[in-house]
């Protein structure tokens, strides 16, 4: 049976980005480069994929899970090498060979299918997939003879005069008869600038066992992008956004400076939504239909549904039902779930805090650890003492309650619905449905007293 299998380079260290963190791993628009590359190889189904590890082969392994297989390369040789530890697990296969570097994180689904296809179609034993650098430096260089047919790649530091002014690059992924690709890694060797194993020396030495070697020319340079340090890191990063941009704006989403606005792959926006610059919406955020998404605000991993407007405001994992609001400079730590039609206005913090339907908590409030019923009016400054210095402890408060400004409720409390607590107030004990708290000092004037005082008093 003609198998298809996709073999992902991860097991190179990344010098050039000067990082703790192993190339692979540096993420842009919410995912690790690597897992960029596997989520496209995942759309073109794959018999099987393995994943080639090395350097941090333990942090890969965690990132990607067990969507791929692993295997190990214990010694960082090289390319050719590096695909050559896979030899176990597929050289026995018939079939079709895609590979693929971990630090091409801009390779779409529909580029790889068109590459099979025009391997195919060319019957060849190896095709390279290739692409026009406005600056090839860095890159293979694709070397053809007088009839245009490809003969081998010349890496950069191997690279004659003649052959670097070549702007046909090896964007470094490849399709291979499976087999034909096994046997010839046998015969590569060292004997280079670099002293590495090059998987890019397969080209020539299928070419000269007669083999037919193709190469597809996509169109989209950017698409093919190699990232080998944080520079090239920052392009690509801008690249994909204005990828990600675009597809939401084409779904009906507006956006006032799509170049300022930032937004992870896998988050959903609903159409009539407006999207204001300096908006950053991240992990798996979705976000409804004819919402207002305001200048500066940030969301993460929360559920907005429709309607719904946040001015320049941070929302954690949370949800935020129909109609509802926030902001300006208010703030969801994670756990919040904010009902439809509630008001949340300015300076306000909710932490794991559930607010009914219609609620308002219009001014520098905290609420932690409560659980507030449909209809509340919270007024200016109420702060719900949620922690005793060891632990956490919850409040409820019932429908249609009045809490006046100014009040600490201190938990554990339990307001029932209706009731009333005057402003000032520092309620430590339950209130009774219909009933109004008041805990403050009385008042007391002093008749004159003004006049005591060393002021001018005319
Ligand atoms: C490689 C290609 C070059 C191509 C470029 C495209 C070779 C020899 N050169 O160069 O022709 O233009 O990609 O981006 O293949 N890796 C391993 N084990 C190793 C060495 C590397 O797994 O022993 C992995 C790296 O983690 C990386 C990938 O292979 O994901 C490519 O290696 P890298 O060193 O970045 O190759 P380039 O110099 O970019
Ligand atoms: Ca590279």
């Amino acid at each position: 049976m003609a198998t298809r299998n996709t073999i992902i380079l991860a097991a190179g260290k990344g010098t050039r980005m000067k990082s703790k963190l192993y190339k692979v791993l540096h993420r842009l628009c919410g995912k690790s480069m690597v897992d960029h590359v596997l989520t496209q190889v995942e759309k073109t189904n794959m018999d099987n994929v393995v994943t080639i590890v090395g350097y941090g082969a333990e942090s890969v392994e965690e990132e990607l899970g067990d969507r791929t297989k692993y295997v190990v390369q214990k010694e960082q040789l090289g390319t050719g090498h590096a695909v050559l530890q896979a030899e176990d697990l597929l050289a026995d296969l018939d079939g079709t060979t895609m590979v693929v570097s971990g630090d091409t994180p801009l390779f779409t689904a529909q580029t790889f299918e068109n590459l099979f296809k025009y391997h195919e179609d060319k019957q060849a034993k190896a095709t390279i997939l290739t692409s026009k650098a406005p600056d090839p430096t860095g890159y293979g260089r694709i070397i053809r003879n007088e009839l245009g047919i490809v003969t081998k790649i010349v890496e950069q530091k191997d690279a004659t005069a003649d052959e670097a002014t070549i702007n046909e690059i090896n964007t470094g992924v490849y399709v291979f008869d499976n087999q034909a690709l096994f046997k010839a890694l046998h015969q590569i060797t060292n004997d280079n600038a670099q002293g590495e194993y090059y998987l890019t020396d397969v080209i020539e030495i299928l070419k000269d066992q007669g083999d037919i070697v193709a190469a597809y020319q996509m169109a989209d340079f950017y698409e093919s992008m190699g990232v080998n340090d944080r520079v090239a890191l920052s392009k690509a990063t801008k690249i994909m956004q204005a990828r990600i941009n675009t597809a939401h704006m084409k779904n009906g989403v507006s956006m006032v400076n799509p170049d300022d606005t930032y937004i992870d792959v896998d988050v959903q926006i609903g159409a009539d939504t407006i999207v204001e610059p300096g908006v950053q919406l991240k992990g798996n955020t979705v976000i409804g239909e004819d919402c207002f998404i305001g200048a500066n605000s940030e969301i993460r991993n929360s559920t907005i549904h429709n309607g719904v407007t946040v001015t320049s405001s941070m929302i954690e994992d949370s949800e935020m039902m129909d109609g509802s609001n926030i902001g300006p400079d208010s703030h969801l730590r994670p756990q919040s779930l904010i009902g439809e039609n509630v008001h949340l206005g300015n300076f306000v913090e909710v932490k794991k805090s559930e607010i009914g339907a219609g609620t308002k908590v219009g001014h520098l409030t905290y609420v932690g650890n409560a659980k507030l019923g449909k209809n509340i009016n919270v007024g200016c400054g109420v702060v719900f003492v949620n922690y005793d210095g060891s632990k956490k402890h919850e409040t409820t408060v019932g429908d249609d309650s009045f809490i006046g400004s100014n009040s600490n409720l201190v938990a554990p409390l339990n307001v029932a619905d209706h009731s009333f607590i005057a402003a000032g107030s520092t309620i430590t004990d339950d209130i009774n449905q219909y009933d109004m708290a008041i805990a403050r000092a009385r008042q007391t004037n002093k008749a004159g007293y003004y006049k005591k005082l060393p002021y001018d008093a005319d």
